[in-house]
């Protein structure tokens, strides 16, 4: 991966040492090294070390991005997180269990003492938020738009939005997620949909969240190819080898991109007329936008040039 599109962002428990060098080689665009729920909480110290040791080592490495999930802001451990693995600068932290915009502003000023505190550059970290953990947070999403405009510091740090079932499912006490034939029931359904419609409102990208059931790699394609045909960039995984699925799926194909190349061209061609054809199809703004689109993640998913 050469641009910055993430399609793939694997999470790797931040206490084991094997599971961390085996995600160096997954083929992820990103690993999320995990301080949060796959670690149990008396292995949190040990965790952070790991994870800084690990970020030390591989600082030289442009691929893949690493990014640290911390606890959340009222576990009470997320500004010892984020003071323990700040300095050695990873990608940028994602947030669990956010409850409101607001719980991101006052992150974003923790993170501004933490940084000039490291000697970087303050508002560099940036943040990739999962919005739909909690009832409160699943309700304030729609605000996040809103906010942004007013709290522009900390707008300015997010790089992407995603979602879960799993601290949903338990802060609900649901026992099904899925009606019978699959589809997912209303409450988890409005959290998929409104990540993505508040991920793109925001203009950042829209991570789909994680397929739990890593035997079943059929189902995972299915689930990754609706995601992104909704308009999801990219997709969490939770084992290597749901990698390679993810990447294909979230990959333009030959067809598509000889399409958006031609939707260009088109206009290129169409002496600025806002509108004009391709073969027997009107095209107009709207697919221009959504061909620059696919050519965008087309460039970001091509091979590093040496
Ligand atoms: N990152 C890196 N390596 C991983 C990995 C991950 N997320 N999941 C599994 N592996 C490694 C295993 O260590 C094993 O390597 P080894 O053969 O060298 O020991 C190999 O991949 C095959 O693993 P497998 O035996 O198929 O799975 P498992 O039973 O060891 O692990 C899970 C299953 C679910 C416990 C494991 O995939 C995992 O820890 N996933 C991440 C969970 C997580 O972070 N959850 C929080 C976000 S929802
Ligand atoms: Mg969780």
């Amino acid at each position: 991966m050469s641009g910055t599109a993430l399609r793939s962002l694997l999470f790797v428990p931040g206490d084991s040492e094997r599971k961390l060098a085996k995600g160096l080689a997954s083929g992820a665009d990103a690993l999320i090294l995990d301080l949060e729920d796959s670690v149990a909480p008396q292995r949190l110290g040990f965790a952070r070390g790991q994870v800084l040791e690990f970020l030390q080592a591989n600082a030289e490495c442009a691929e893949p991005q690493l990014w640290v999930r911390v606890n959340s802001l009222a576990s009470g451990r997320l500004y010892e997180d984020a003071t323990a693995v700040l300095a050695a600068r990873p990608a940028g932290l994602v947030l669990p269990k956010v409850d409101s915009y607001m719980d991101i502003e006052r992150i974003a000023l923790t993170l501004e003492a933490i940084e000039a505190g490291n000697g970087l550059a303050v508002g560099s970290t940036a943040l990739l938020v999962i919005g739909t953990e909690t009832p409160a947070g699943l309700l304030a999403l729609p605000s996040y738009p809103q906010a942004a405009a007013v709290h522009r510091a900390s707008a300015r740090r997010l790089a992407g939005l995603t979602w879960g079932m799993e601290d949903l499912s338990a802060a609900l006490g649901a026992r099904a997620r899925c009606n019978p034939d699959g589809t997912l029931r209303p409450v988890f359904e409005q959290a998929r949909t409104t990540c993505l419609l508040a991920a793109s409102a925001l203009g950042i990208a829209a991570i789909d969240g994680v397929y739990v059931d890593f035997r079943d790699a059929d189902g995972l394609r299915r689930e990754g190819e609706l995601a992104r045909g909704d308009g999801f960039s990219g997709k969490l995984a939770i084992h290597p080898a749901q990698v390679p699925v993810i990447n294909a799926v979230f990959t333009p194909s030959a067809h598509e991109l000889d399409w958006a190349r031609r939707v260009v061209a088109a206009f290129e061609t169409a002496n600025g007329a806002g509108v004009t054809a391709l073969d027997g199809q009107m095209i107009d703004r709207p697919h221009w936008l959504l061909a620059r689109r696919i050519l965008a993640s087309g460039a970001a998913a091509e091979p590093p040039s040496t």
